[in-house]
């Protein structure tokens, strides 16, 4: 049996008296898009660094393509082929567009002194492969005419475009995007759902928390909703668009509801 891609089971963390994450748990098969949702501080993020490890959960475990990752370093859940963004994009500066989406490539990229000997005939032809390949997912997104442009002069949606390219560029088998959308404008939003739909179409999975519900609903196989830290209820689009505990979450968060 193909194991899932991602289980979280029973994962919980609190801060002093606050219970951010309650309790979680829930699966998603390789190959899938799951779109995670709720409220602002339903706990959506706090999740995401329970999975990577950057916070260490109270309790629960985490399975990644069949395998406990719990407790493992986030250097090394990177290095398994778990690759996740941040909710503000995080764009080295003094480097260029593509220099930036390169970096995510360098767990694939030899390590140590041999290679930086770039004069190797097979060093050249792998950093060949690799721009060529970062170059691609520029094109797609529409950032190819600023590659050569400091990444830091890229207006903020772009940038966001940006380090989605750079976590492809590690070549995932599962990545976690927090709000990708976030602050991007309609063609902008239309580039990403396209970069999502090949993504998906290349068999990696993808867990993303986002407020953007149409995106949600055009590219969601299946959406998990937190709210007050704990699953309120997991579906399909169709499903979760009609349920009413979902739409009162989202009411219920007044004027701070996307
Ligand atoms: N490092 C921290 N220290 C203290 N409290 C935290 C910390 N991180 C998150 N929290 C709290 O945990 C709760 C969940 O926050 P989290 O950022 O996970 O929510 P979210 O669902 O990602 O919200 P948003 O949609 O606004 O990004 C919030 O009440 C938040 O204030
Ligand atoms: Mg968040």
């Amino acid at each position: 049996m193909t194991p899932a891609a991602l289980e979280a089971i029973g994962l919980s963390k609190s801060f002093g008296g606050l219970v951010a994450v309650d309790d979680v748990s829930f699966t998603v098969a390789q190959g899938t898009l799951t779109a995670l949702i709720g409220p602002n501080g339903a706990g959506k993020t706090t999740l995401f660094n329970l999975i990577t490890n950057l916070y260490r959960p109270d309790a629960g475990d985490v399975r990644f393509l069949g395998a406990s990752i719990a407790g493992l370093a986030p250097e090394r859940i990177a290095g398994l082929g778990l690759t996740r963004t941040f909710q503000s994009a995080r764009i080295f500066p003094g480097m260029t567009t593509l220099e930036n989406a390169l970096v995510g490539a360098h767990r694939h990229l030899r390590g140590g002194p041999l290679a930086q000997m770039a004069w190797l005939p097979s060093v050249r032809d792998e950093e060949r492969r690799v721009t060529a390949r970062a170059e691609a997912l520029l094109e797609l997104v529409g950032l190819a005419p600023f590659r050569r442009a400091p990444a830091t002069t890229l207006p903020m949606g772009a940038q966001k475009l940006l380090e989605v390219v750079r976590a492809l560029m590690a070549r995932p088998r599962l990545l976690l995007l927090d709000e990708p959308a976030a602050g991007l404008n309609d063609s902008e939003t239309a580039e990403l759902s396209g970069l999502l739909s090949a993504v998906r179409a290349n068999g990696i999975t993808v867990v993303v928390v986002e407020h953007n519900m149409s995106l949600v609903m055009e590219v969601a196989d299946e959406i998990v909703v937190l709210d007050a830290g704990a699953v309120l209820t997991r579906g399909v689009p169709a499903d979760i668009q009609r349920d009413r505990r979902v739409i009162e979450a989202y009411i219920g968060q007044g004027a701070g509801a996307h």
